[in-house]
């Protein structure tokens, strides 16, 4: 630990950490796993963790680990964080969440409170520029990647009254399932059944002088998931230039099929590459729905991303979580 604070003058840590591993009906198995000692104004602690322990959040209740106070007698000794299963497992990886005097209940739900929306004449009042339900329901396929629950896409389209829809990069079929519950027509793509929608000659094979008054679109976050081995695929752009390129033509695509006033929701993210860094994907969806001769309809609605299964991981780097995507609405006049 490099911490300049000053330590108490004893080697003898204040705290052992321990991993308990419960047996029923006795005592349980007592693995110590690392040492703490208390900074002499009692404001925190160095850690020495010996090993690391990976776990789930799901586990988060279960007394899977205690950290003794030695000076207040040894296994008897009160835990330092009695709530804190979970805790002590990101100390391991970052020893802020072990010193916050209020630490980061990681892997627990935060409630927030939401600002008052203010009544109108919406078909769908709940339907804001925050989008916070978690549950998904039962549409499409959760455990395909990327898959995006069917709530939002059923309150735009219940918001527009919009009456033919396509989804041309479908995945598990999530708008397809919303559709068929509501009872409209749906056409879905993907390029998994070879249909490219960065293509101009796959829109022409469409009917001829079919349009449609909702296009939901949920296109790869460029490279952040691989869908599919086909080189035709969004995901496998291997330049941020290559994958504008062809998202300007997806959306131009797009454009082309909508009829007049018709909506293209956008549902994007922005994304972290490990080679290019930062790419705001939300910033070039609207400079290419504009370019492309579309208008932003409505607000910029921020989907909170409940489920997301990089929210369960530990990372050792530092920085600040995307806990969202934006679904962006484009009309054309
Ligand atoms: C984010 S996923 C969509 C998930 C979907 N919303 C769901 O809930 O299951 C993106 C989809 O785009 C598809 N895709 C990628 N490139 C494509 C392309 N060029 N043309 C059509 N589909 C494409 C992928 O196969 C993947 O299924």
């Amino acid at each position: 630990m490099t911490d300049s604070k000053k330590q108490t003058a004893s080697k003898t840590p204040s705290h052992i950490a321990y991993h308990v591993r419960n047996r029923e009906g006795s005592e349980g198995f007592w693995t110590r796993i690392g040492s703490a000692w208390l900074h002499a104004d009692g404001n925190g602690f160095n850690i020495q963790i010996e090993t690391v322990l990976w776990m789930d959040a799901s586990h988060s209740a279960s007394p899977l680990k205690k950290l003794i106070n030695q000076n207040r007698g040894g296994f008897n000794g009160s835990p330092l964080i009695p709530k804190g299963a979970f805790t002590m497992a990101a100390s391991t990886i970052n020893p802020f969440y072990a010193t916050n005097r209020n630490p980061v209940p990681v892997g627990r739900p935060v409630y927030a409170r939401l600002p008052f929306a203010p009544k109108n004449a919406s078909p769908v009042p709940h339907l804001t520029s925050l989008y916070h339900f978690h549950q998904a329901g039962e549409y499409g396929d959760r455990n395909y990647p990327g898959n995006c629950g069917g709530r939002l896409i059923r309150d735009l389209l219940r918001f527009f009254h919009s009456q033919s829809v396509f989804d041309p990069m479908t995945g598990s079929g999530t708008c397809a399932d919303v559709c068929r519950e509501m009872g409209i027509p749906c056409l879905s793509r993907d390029i998994r059944q070879g249909f490219d929608a960065t293509d101009a000659d796959c829109f022409r094979s469409l009917p001829a002088g079919l349009e449609f008054d909702f296009i939901w679109a949920h296109p790869p976050y460029w490279r952040q998931k691989i869908y599919t081995p086909d080189s035709r695929d969004l995901s496998q752009t291997p330049t941020l230039a290559t994958f504008l390129e062809r998202y300007a033509a997806f959306i131009g695509n797009c454009a082309g099929v909508l009829s007049t006033g018709g909506k293209l929701a956008i549902l994007m993210g922005d994304y972290c590459d490990r080679e290019t860094g930062f790419v705001s994907l939300t910033y070039h969806t609207k400079q290419l729905a504009i370019a492309a001769g579309l208008r932003q309809s409505c607000t910029d609605i921020i989907r909170f991303s409940h489920g997301a299964s990089s929210s369960r991981k530990i990372y050792r780097s530092s920085f600040i979580p995307g806990l969202h995507d934006v679904c962006m609405v484009f009309e054309k006049a």
